[in-house]
Order: C-alpha cells, then sequence, then structure tokens
C-alpha cells in the first residue's frame, strides 16, 4: 500500500483500533502475538496476561487456530462469545505466500447493538429493494392485445371482456392466479385505450415500504421533510394524470394505507405532503390480485366500500390449467422468445415434453412456463428439450414416465373411486357450466358460445342442473 509507511506509527495502531474494534492476530502456532484493549475488556482480560499464550485459552469457541492451518478466511461467521452471539471475520495472513498468521476480529457485542444496527439497515434495504423494482417496472416494454396469447374459449372471453373495458372508463379488476398475465392484460387495456398516450404507472400494493405510502403516492413539497428533493417530488397520482394507474397485488396492502387509498379515489383529489392546497387528478384505476377479495371482506382483511369501488368491471383470467389447449402455442412463443434472447434457432420440444406440459398442473403459471422453458434452453446442447432438460419435479412424474420397462398400468391411483359414467359426465358438464358463468358475470349468451354449444341447449341444460 503505496503511502501507509509515511503515516506515523501511532495513527497505524489508531487506525487498526478504529476500524476494527475487537482485533486479535495470532502467529503460525496459534499464539497470540496481539490483540488491542477492546478486545480485551470485553473478554475480562489484559493484553499482558493475554499476549504469548494459545488463542483458545483466551477466546472461547475461537477457530483462529484452524484458519492459520486451513488458510481459509471465514467472513461473517457466528461467534458466541460470553453468551452473546458476536459476528466474526477471520483472515489468514499470507507475507510472500506464505501463511504467517491470521487476524480476527469481531463486531457487536451484544445481540442488542446487532439489533440496533440491523434496525437502522433494514429501512434502507427495504427501500433499495423498492426502487429497484420501480425501475426495473420502468424499462418494461409496453404489451397490447396482440400479446396476450391463448385461443381457448376462456381466455378469449376474458380477452374479450378486457377489451371492451379499454372502451370504458370504468375502474377494472383484474383476478388470477399467480403468473396468469394480470399486468399484462393492465398494460394492455390501458394501452388500447383512449388514455394510451399517457403515461401507466404502476404501484405495487405489496412492497410499498410503510413510511414511503404517503410521499410515493401523493408526492411532497420542496423542505416538506430532510432530504426531500429540490422542487418536491410528483407521487403515482400525479404522474398518472389523465392516464392510468395499475394498483398492482391490491390484495395485499394494509389496511389504514386502503382508507387513504379509498379517501383520493373519492375526493379526485390529492395533497402532497407539506402541500397547501388540494390537486385535482384525474386517473383511471386498474387493479390486480391473486387473493379471493370477497372472503378477504368478508373475514374484514379488506375494506368492502374499496372493493366496490375496484370491482365495477371485474375480469377472471383463466390458469393454465383451465386452458391446456393454450400451454402449446404459448410455449412456442416463448421459445421464440428465448430464441431471440439466446442467439439460437430451431429449438423443439420433443412429444414426451409436450405430454408433460399438458399433465402438469401449472400453479405458477406462465411464469412457470417461462422458467422451465428457459432453464431447459440453458441446458440444451441440441436442439430438441427432452424429458432431462426439464426441472426435477417435472421428470420425477412416474405416470408419465418414459423409461419403457415401466407401464403407465403399473400405476394404481390409490384414492380414486369409479363412478357411472353417466354421472361423471353430469357433474362435469354442471362444473363446466357455472364456471363459464362465473366468467361471463352470468351472461349465458358468451358462456354458451365459449362452451361451443347452443343457445337453446344450453338453456335445457341449465334448467336440468337447476342452475339459474
Ligand atoms: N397470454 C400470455 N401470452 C404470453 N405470455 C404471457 C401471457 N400472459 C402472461 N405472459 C407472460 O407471463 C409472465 C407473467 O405475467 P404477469 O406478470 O402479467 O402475471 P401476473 O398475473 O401479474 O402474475 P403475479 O400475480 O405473479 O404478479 C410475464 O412474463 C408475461 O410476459
Ligand atoms: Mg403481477
Amino acid at each position: 500500500m503505496a503511502g501507509i509507511d509515511k503515516l506515523p506509527y501511532e495513527w497505524i495502531k489508531e487506525i487498526i483500533n478504529v476500524i476494527a474494534e475487537k482485533i486479535v492476530v495470532i502467529n503460525r502456532d496459534g499464539i497470540i502475538e496481539y490483540i488491542n484493549s477492546a478486545y480485551c475488556e470485553f473478554l475480562g482480560t489484559t493484553m499482558e496476561e493475554a499476549i504469548g499464550k494459545p488463542v483458545q485459552e483466551i477466546i472461547e469457541n475461537t477457530r483462529m487456530h484452524i484458519v492459520v492451518k486451513t488458510g481459509q478466511a471465514e467472513i461473517a461467521s457466528v461467534h458466541p462469545i460470553k453468551g452473546s452471539e458476536m459476528i466474526a471475520n477471520r483472515y489468514p495472513l499470507y507475507i510472500n505466500g506464505e501463511i504467517v498468521g491470521a487476524v480476527g476480529t469481531v463486531s457487536f457485542g451484544n445481540p442488542e447493538e446487532w439489533m440496533d444496527y440491523s434496525e437502522r439497515i433494514q429501512p434502507l434495504l427495504a427501500e433499495l429493494k423498492y426502487y429497484k423494482a420501480e425501475f426495473q417496472n420502468e424499462l418494461r416494454s409496453k404489451y397490447n392485445f396482440n400479446d396476450l396469447i391463448g385461443d381457448s374459449p376462456m381466455f378469449q372471453a376474458a380477452k374479450h371482456l378486457a377489451e371492451r373495458a379499454a372502451g370504458s372508463q370504468s375502474a377494472v379488476l383484474l383476478l388470477g392466479e399467480s403468473g396468469t398475465g394480470k399486468e399484462l392484460f393492465a398494460h394492455a387495456i390501458h394501452q388500447t385505450s383512449p388514455r394510451g398516450h399517457f403515461s401507466f404507472v404502476r404501484l405495487n400494493c405489496a412492497s410499498i415500504p410503510e413510511h414511503l405510502f404517503e410521499s410515493e403516492l401523493f408526492g411532497y413539497e420542496e423542505g416538506a421533510f430532510t432530504g426531500s428533493k429540490k422542487g418536491g417530488k410528483k407521487g403515482k397520482f400525479e404522474l398518472a394524470h389523465c392516464g392510468t394507474l395499475f394498483l398492482d397485488e391490491v390484495g395485499d396492502m394494509p389496511l389504514h394505507m386502503q382508507s387513504k387509498l379509498l379517501r383520493v379515489l373519492q375526493e379526485k383529489e390529492i395533497e402532497r405532503v407539506g402541500g397547501q392546497s388540494p390537486i385535482p387528478i384525474d386517473v383511471r384505476i386498474i387493479a390486480a390480485t391473486n387473493r379471493n377479495l370477497e372472503k378477504m371482506v368478508e373475514e374484514g382483511h379488506f375494506r368492502q366500500d374499496l372493493y366496490y369501488r375496484l370491482n365495477v368491471m371485474k375480469i377472471n383470467i383463466p390458469s393454465l390449467r383451465e386452458r391446456k389447449e393454450d400451454i402449446l402455442p404459448i410455449a412456442k412463443v416463448l421459445l421464440k422468445k428465448l430464441e431471440r434472447n439466446f442467439h439460437r434457432q430451431g429449438i423443439e420440444l420433443s412429444t414426451e415434453v409436450i405430454r408433460r406440459f399438458e399433465a402438469h398442473s401449472w400453479p405458477g403459471n406462465i411464469r412457470e412456463l417461462e422458467n422451465v422453458l428457459e432453464r431447459a434452453v440453458n441446458v440444451l446442447d441440441g436442439n430438441i428439450i427432452h424429458v432431462a432438460h426439464l426441472p426435477l419435479y417435472l421428470q420425477d412424474n412416474h405416470v408419465y414416465r418414459e423409461t419403457a420397462h415401466i407401464q403407465p398400468d403399473d400405476v394404481h391411483p390409490a384414492e380414486e373411486t369409479i363412478q357411472p359414467l353417466k354421472e361423471i359426465v353430469a357433474a362435469a358438464e354442471k362444473s363446466a357450466i357455472k364456471k363459464a358463468l362465473q366468467f361471463t358475470n352470468g351472461n349465458k349468451r358468451l358462456a354458451a358460445k365459449m362452451l361451443g354449444i347452443g343457445k337453446t341447449s344450453f338453456y335445457d341444460k341449465c334448467r336440468t342442473y337447476e342452475i339459474d
């Protein structure tokens, strides 16, 4: 280190003391060569007593004598001393390529110190994570309805409803399992709406740190608090003015934040933190969640009045397992995207992989499919994705074993009972009709179309199964 030899010796000693807090140096034989007074004080010993002794005699649970043997540094390891969990760093000392000893430091004299430190650092980490996600989001490209792949009647019905929503000003509530494409739908609705030229602003209601809620949503005036930006800052509502505000994961918003949000939606104006006068706001709200909001309202976890405000046009986005016929077309589009990113061409799926894809329940929906394909392309040598390229949970599917000597007949589904075919068909029809009606919000004409049957036949079946 150029220049350090110019520092007075006393300085170097003090610098080490200040930086390391508690420090010990041992030689190759594990004998303490140096230990500072802070460490001695903590251990209840003195420098005179400690120096020259084997390190294990002075410091309980030490691993310094091991580090000097292994030559491997140990960073941030938990080291219990005198009933306290300390954080220890241990480094071997190499001089001219040879181990001459080791240096160790410990910090946080007691758990309280650690808690205090962690409490100060946690909000900063939360803030950093939040802004990182925000930044990523800004970089995302815009989507429209052509990006929503799927020809199944259920998906088409959802898309159809979304197209209608694009033309209206009403609030939209997008419901669907994780990874079904809620965000994509929100983008598409905004892009196609008359507000498409204005901003689409996303607010992740689940991750916004509590202390940022008001300033993020409503903005602040210059000098509203220490560290506030010169000229103040616009909040999400102001940024979305004339455009769309997408309230993502709205079901995860804490109750007290729900009240503040509701107030703005009702009054259609906001007040910046530290501001003097209300600012009128014109935003279209699209909310999304994978939670069961109705149940949350019943249980008192979601405000009923807010639910009514958001739930003007409800769009249920079907899961992948409810539209198996779309799996392959979507996989093909995703593969094309991956080919572009990985500079590859002509990647295909083996027939067995297709079979497994169609048999899998896809709890993570399209996002899971994306991950599975990306992983496969990463480990692929040739051009065909085989079962071996899939994650283990898709390889282990015992019903679909590829190995020739195990016949599918060997598998006995233990819990399945056999019912008369008539009953099975009736139950399936009834549930399909109910589901279709749910998706079309009770629109029987559309439901019949989705199921691919005539209106008269649909009404007959409703009567038979006592569905009204
Ligand atoms: N119909 C679709 N066609 C092609 N790709 C899709 C479709 N729907 C979703 N995707 C892709 O699947 C991924 C997940 O979509 P998105 O983020 O919109 O899901 P989400 O419902 O918001 O999920 P979460 O609840 O986990 O936030 C995205 O990468 C998106 O591009
Ligand atoms: Mg989402």
